[in-house]
């Protein structure tokens, strides 16, 4: 199968004036296409950690990670933020919708951001698709607040998944 995330971490630390701390040391992690994974782990352990450098946020660590057959320590921030936007969805826990916001203007946000080349590509139908699947379109009018958690936790998942 295809591997998608191949990850080798040697060591991240974490520096402050006063102490030092190393974790994931010598850590391995392969997702093959279509794989589902769960990271569990003891408090501390760098679950959290391992997330941000899996999600292009941290790069600040020593090992190698190709990501979709490409070697992520050669991209630049700006297709950093490109395959962020476009590759990665991340579902938050919490306070991850904007409540000025319809949830259907929540769910496109990641086109807003979208580079122009990708604009406009498949659109509509993508949120046609994600909407009937995750059964959302009664609340597509309604702003955040006005919903229920569990429906806010699907706009939140809606989201992350439209790309
Ligand atoms: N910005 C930081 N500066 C210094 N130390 C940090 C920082 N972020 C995390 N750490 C430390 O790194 C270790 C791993 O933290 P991380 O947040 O990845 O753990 P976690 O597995 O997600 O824990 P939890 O289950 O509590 O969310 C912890 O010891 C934490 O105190
Ligand atoms: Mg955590």
């Amino acid at each position: 199968m295809t591997k998608i995330i191949d990850l080798s971490v040697k060591e991240k630390i974490y520096k402050s004036k006063k102490a030092q701390i190393s974790i994931l040391n010598n850590f391995r992690l392969e997702v093959a296409a279509g794989e589902k994974i769960a990271i569990v782990g003891e408090s501390g352990a760098g679950k959290s950690s391992l997330l941000n450098i899996v999600g292009l946020l941290d790069r600040n660590y020593s090992g190698e990670y190709t990501l979709f057959g490409s070697p992520t320590n050669q991209l630049h921030t700006s297709q950093l933020a490109q395959w962020r936007n476009q590759r990665i969805g991340f579902v938050l826990q919490e306070s991850a919708l904007i409540n000025s916001l319809t949830v259907e203007d929540n769910i496109k946000l990641p086109f807003l951001y979208a580079s122009p080349d990708k604009k406009g590509v498949g659109e509509i139908e993508d949120f046609d698709t994600v909407v009937s699947a995750i059964e959302i379109r009664h609340i597509l009018k309604k702003k955040p607040l006005e919903c229920s958690g569990g429906e806010k936790a699907r706009a939140v998942f809606a989201r992350g998944i439209i790309m």
